[in-house]
């Protein structure tokens, strides 16, 4: 499906400008802590196969990618001056086993200085000439591609550009709704091709369709799990054998907007009954802590109270009994939900940035006992954040538990039923705001 179905160029032509005022606002910044005067920002070089004469699936520098929504272009450079206009070099081989990229056009071209180079040497006539002046930011294989900077990716000017790009502009907002409106497209007709019986495979292929992505469009893997697969929480596989009884279905997916991701998860049952009322009070419970969420909240404190309401949820169905204390000290709760509660989302999946204490480099650690919570910073207006409960059937986690005390606390044989489900998991898509937060995912299904 194109991309136009999903946000509007006018729209994005009104917001650009202030978004690049505010980058450029932050490299101005990050430059002068770091004693620089230029930045150049390597879009990243193609990746070649070991032994064979192709390349894997070219993924871009996403610090090139917050000055323009160019995603499939390497060996570009932006250089960008304080209070000049920034140059963009735009490589454009001429290679006749390639389609040669077409000249950049659309809302954000005329915000550039564009200067088309055809061969890579002809980079360096347009950096500036005090090379020990300049920071290059980005993956550097191949010394040629540095073009004498000295200066790469240093923590000075990292930490301010990685720190601040938790909070979104206005123009990286609309990206991502629209990026949710793409991947709810997606998940619709996934669950219609669930409801037809298909297998994990079509499924996935529905999904693309839907969203109108290739494979490596995607922002990260589809995770589509029928049954027991739902208790893996990054399955990678997308089986073509359909199993013999389709009971659940869990689907974690999302899309792309000029470089923006969505991440939604959902979860489903083929029928009424138990686990449908399990998922429907999960449904709930994520509700519940997506309601908390508010600029000033601590996501450490929020995903304690996650701890909390699963250990409050265990006992409702019979799969756990003790106290919510009890449940979290002994290790119960984790086992059920081993990650975090949620991370920052942008143009990485799993945004850079979420142990970030302050724009120094301090790091605040994730809690002991939850080494995997992937964001443990205090919530600012505009930040988009994922909200992701789980709890799943891991059996690796749950014999861990054997001779200890939380093992007497769970009920092995509802556990053999929940087994049969894999497990649940749903995620939203949030802005936070000053007392409350914008669902960008639950907008997205309303719509
Ligand atoms: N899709 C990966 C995650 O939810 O973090
Ligand atoms: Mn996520
Ligand atoms: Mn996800």
């Amino acid at each position: 499906m194109a991309i136009s179905s999903f946000i509007d160029d006018s729209t994005l032509a009104v917001l650009y400008p202030a978004h690049l005022t505010s980058l450029r606002a932050r490299h101005d910044r990050a430059l002068e802590r770091a004693g620089a005067g230029h930045v150049v920002i390597f879009s990243g070089a193609p990746r070649g196969v070991f032994l064979d004469d192709y390349n894997y699936p070219f993924k871009a520098n996403p610090h090139f990618v917050s000055w323009l929504p160019l995603t499939d272009t390497p060996l570009c450079y932006i250089i960008y001056t304080p209070g000049e206009t920034p140059i963009l070099v735009y490589f454009q081989e001429k290679d006749y086993w390639h389609v040669t990229p077409e000249n950049p056009r659309g809302y954000w071209p005329d915000q550039f200085d564009v200067r088309i180079v055809h061969t890579i040497n002809d980079v360096a006539k347009h950096l500036p000439e005090a090379r020990e002046k300049c920071v290059l930011i980005g993956e550097i294989s191949d010394e040629a591609q540095a073009f004498s900077i000295d200066r790469v990716n240093p923590g000075t000017m990292l930490n301010i550009l990685h720190y601040e790009r938790s909070v979104k502009t206005s123009y990286e907002l609309e990206c991502m709704r629209a990026a949710s409106r793409r991947g709810v497209t997606g998940h619709r007709a996934a669950f219609r091709a669930f409801k037809a019986g298909k297998s994990e495979f079509d499924i996935h292929l529905d999904y693309c369709r839907a969203v109108g992505h290739t494979e490596n469009d995607l922002p990260y893997g589809n995770i589509v799990a029928l049954n027991e697969n739902g208790a893996v929480l990054h399955y990678q596989h997308h089986a073509q054998q359909k199993p013999a009884e389709i009971r659940s279905f869990l689907i974690d997916a999302g899309a792309r907007v000029n470089g923006y991701a969505s991440d939604i998860t959902r979860t489903y049952a083929k029928e009424d009954g138990e686990f449908a009322e399990l998922v429907e009070r999960f449904d709930q419970l994520q509700l519940e802590l997506v309601a908390e969420v508010q600029s000033g909240l601590s996501f450490i404190d929020l995903h304690m109270l996650c701890h909390r309401k699963l250990a409050a949820l265990l006992p409702e169905f019979g799969l756990a009994q003790g106290s919510v204390d009890a449940l979290i000290e002994t290790g119960v709760t984790q086992a059920f939900c081993p990650h975090g509660l949620g991370h920052l989302l942008g143009i990485q999946v799993h945004d850079i940035g979420g142990h970030m204490g302050d724009d120094t480099g301090t790091v605040i650690d994730p809690p002991s006992g939850h080494p995997f919570l992937r964001f443990t910073r205090t919530l600012e207006v505009d930040q988009v954040l994922t909200i992701e409960p789980g709890m799943y059937v891991i059996d690796m986690l749950l014999n861990n538990l054997a001779g200890t005390p939380g093992h007497a606390m769970i009920n092995q044989s509802k556990l053999g039923w929940l087994r049969r489900y894999g497990g649940i998991r749903i995620e939203d898509n949030v802005r936070v705001l000053e007392g409350g937060c914008e669902n960008l995912t639950r907008d997205a299904f309303a719509a």
